[in-house]
C-alpha cells in the first residue's frame, strides 16, 4: 500500500495535468497553479485511501467514479471562512441596499432573495440573516430567503448542521453570539433554529451550467473569496454566470481585493463610503455615485486605506476628491433625503403606529445619521427595539438618551420595562422609582412598581401603588404613559381591572 507521506511515493513523479484538466473537463474550472500546490497533495491522500499505488490507475478510477471526483474535490478547496467577515458588505447591505430591495420586492408580493456563492461552511450565509435580524428585527426573516451553495459535500455538511468552534468567530462581539447561537460543547456553538431553518444550501459548482437553471431572480449575491483561486478566464465566466442570476437592480459583493479584476464593465462598479460592490442595470440606490476611476494596480490599497467619509485621492487626476457620496440612498429614501430628522422622526412615528417596524426602523436610522443628538430618535429606536426582544440594543439607546437628558422620563420608564423583562428586580424597581421622581404622576410607573411591590410581597406599597395608578387612568387614560411606543396592547378598561382584581387580592392579605 501507498505511504502518502514517504519520499518513494510515486505521486512524486506525477504529472498533474492531465489530472487538471480532469478537474477542468468536470468542473468547468481551471484552478490557479497556487490551488494546483494542493493536487498533488491531494492525489497523494486520495490515492492513500484507495489504497491505490500508481497514478495512472488512480487517474482511471477519477474517470470512472464521480464520488471519487467530490474528494478530490473536497481536499483542493480553501474552506476558510468565518461570521461576520469584511463586515462593511453587511453595513452597505443594512443600511444602504436592502430597505430599497425590500421595497420593491413588496410591491411584487415577492422576498428578496440573496445568495452566498461559494458559502464553504456555512457562516456566511448565516451571517447574512444574522446581520439582517440584528438591523431589522425578527420580522425581517419573513420578507427575506438566503440560498447557499457550494461544491464540497464536506463543507456542506458542516454548513448544514451549523456548529462551530471559536475560530469562526473572530468578528463576533459577545452579544451577538449569546443571542444568535446555543452553546452546544465546550467552545462549540450552533445556529440557532430560528436562523439556521432560513437558509437553504445546494450542492453546486460555480462553472456548471446548471447554475442558471437552478438558481435565478436573485437580489443580492455574495461572492467572496472565491475567485482568487481561479484562472482569469475562469474567473469572468463565473461572473458572467453570476451576473445573469441578479435581477435587474441587483448587487453582487466580492471581497475586497477580488473587485478589480471583476470591473470589466459587465456590471456597475459602486462606490459607497469606500466600500465597493457590483450593480446590475438601473439599481435603486437614487443616487449615482460616481463610476469608480480606479488605476489597476493600487486600487485595493487605496480602497482599504479611505474608509468611512475619509477624502479619497483621485487616483486618475492626482486631486484629493471630496468625500464619497455620503447616504445614497434607495428610491423610497430619496425622496427623503430633503426630509429634516423631525419630518423623519414624524414618519417612523407613523409607521410604529402602523406597525411596520422595518420601515420605520430605516427612517430612525436616516434621521440619526443626519442628527446623532436626536433624543426623540433614539428613544423611539429603544422602543421598537424593546418591542422585537432586543433587550441589550435598545438598553443601549436608552443609555444614550441619558447621556444627552438625564432627567428623561421615556429612558427610565424603559429601562424599567426592559429591566421587568429580564426578571431584574432590583434594577426594575431602581428604574421605576426614578421615573416616579421625575413624574409622580405617571400611571405606568405606579402600575409597575405596584406590580413589582407585590411580587416582592410589600402589600402595603403595592397597594398605594395600584390605588395612584387607577386614579392617574381614570383621570387621563392610557395615552399619558409618558412612552411614544406603548409596549402593551390593552385598554383603559383592561389595566384598570388589572388593578382593581390585584387591591382585591391584597385586601386579604397583611402587610
Ligand atoms: C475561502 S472559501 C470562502 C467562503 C465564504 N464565501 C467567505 O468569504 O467566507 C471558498 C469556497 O469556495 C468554494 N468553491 C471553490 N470552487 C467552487 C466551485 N467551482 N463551485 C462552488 N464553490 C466553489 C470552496 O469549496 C470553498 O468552500
Amino acid at each position: 500500500m501507498l505511504d502518502p507521506n514517504t519520499e518513494n511515493s510515486n505521486v512524486q513523479s506525477l504529472d498533474i495535468f492531465p489530472f487538471k484538466r480532469l478537474i477542468f473537463e468536470r468542473t468547468g474550472l481551471n484552478y490557479k497553479d497556487n490551488t494546483n500546490q494542493f493536487l498533488p497533495d491531494a492525489i497523494r491522500e486520495r490515492m492513500f485511501r484507495a489504497c491505490i499505488s500508481h497514478p495512472a490507475q488512480y487517474y482511471h478510477s477519477l474517470r470512472k467514479n464521480d464520488d471519487e471526483i467530490h474528494h478530490l474535490i473536497n481536499l483542493i478547496t480553501v474552506n476558510e471562512s468565518y461570521f461576520l467577515r469584511e463586515p462593511q458588505h453587511f453595513r452597505i447591505l443594512n443600511n444602504f441596499l436592502f430597505p430599497g430591495l425590500l421595497e420593491r420586492k413588496k410591491d411584487e408580493e415577492k422576498k428578496v432573495r440573496i445568495l452566498s456563492a461559494g458559502c464553504s461552511t456555512g457562516e456566511e450565509p448565516y451571517s447574512i440573516l444574522i446581520s439582517l435580524v440584528k438591523n431589522f428585527g425578527e420580522d425581517v426573516l419573513d420578507d427575506v430567503e438566503v440560498v447557499a451553495f457550494d461544491i464540497d459535500l464536506e463543507a456542506l455538511a458542516t454548513a448544514r448542521l451549523a456548529g462551530y468552534g471559536l475560530h469562526s468567530f473572530r468578528g463576533v462581539d459577545e452579544i451577538t453570539q449569546r443571542k444568535f447561537f446555543n452553546q452546544i460543547g465546550p467552545k462549540r456553538y450552533q445556529v440557532k433554529d430560528k436562523i439556521k431553518d432560513k437558509v437553504h444550501f445546494y450542492h453546486l459548482n460555480l462553472g456548471s451550467e446548471t447554475l442558471c437553471t437552478t438558481l435565478h431572480q436573485i437580489d443580492v449575491i455574495f461572492y467572496r473569496n472565491i475567485s482568487i483561486y481561479f484562472e482569469e478566464e475562469t474567473q469572468k465566466k463565473v461572473f458572467r454566470n453570476l451576473a445573469s442570476l441578479l435581477t435587474q437592480g441587483g448587487y453582487l459583493f466580492t471581497s475586497s481585493t477580488e473587485t478589480n479584476p471583476h470591473d470589466f464593465g459587465l456590471l456597475k462598479l459602486r462606490d459607497l463610503n469606500g466600500v465597493y460592490f457590483f450593480a446590475k442595470g438601473e439599481d435603486s440606490l437614487g443616487v449615482q455615485p460616481k463610476k469608480v476611476e480606479i488605476s489597476k494596480s493600487p486600487a485595493s490599497t487605496n480602497r482599504q486605506l479611505f474608509g468611512q467619509g475619509v477624502a479619497r485621492p483621485n487616483v486618475a487626476s492626482g486631486k484629493v476628491a471630496s468625500p464619497p457620496v455620503p447616504l445614497s440612498r434607495p428610491s423610497s429614501s430619496l425622496k427623503l433625503k430633503k426630509k429634516s430628522p423631525d419630518e423623519l422622526y414624524e414618519e417612523a412615528l407613523g409607521w410604529v403606529k402602523k406597525k411596520n417596524h422595518i420601515k420605520a426602523m430605516t427612517l430612525i436610522q436616516e434621521l440619526l445619521k443626519l442628527d446623532d443628538s436626536h433624543k426623540g430618535g433614539y428613544a423611539l429606536k429603544a422602543g421598537i427595539l424593546m418591542n422585537q426582544s432586543r433587550i441589550e440594543d435598545s438598553r443601549q439607546c436608552c443609555e444614550k438618551v441619558l447621556e444627552m437628558d438625564e432627567w428623561n422620563l421615556e429612558a427610565y420608564l424603559l429601562l424599567g420595562i426592559l429591566a421587568k423583562m429580564e426578571g431584574d428586580t432590583r434594577e426594575a424597581l431602581k428604574r421605576f422609582k426614578s421615573a416616579l421622581y421625575l413624574d409622580a404622576s405617571n400611571w405606568l410607573a405606579n402600575f409597575y412598581l405596584a406590580e413589582i411591590y407585590n411580587g416582592l410581597g410589600e402589600s402595603g406599597e403595592s397597594r398605594k401603588k395600584y390605588q395612584k395608578a387607577l386614579k392617574l387612568l381614570e383621570m387621563g387614560g392610557l395615552s399619558n404613559s409618558g412612552l411614544t411606543v406603548f409596549p402593551l396592547s390593552f385598554s383603559v378598561d383592561q389595566v384598570s381591572n388589572l388593578c382593581q382584581h390585584s387591591l382585591e387580592k391584597l385586601k386579604n392579605r397583611i402587610g
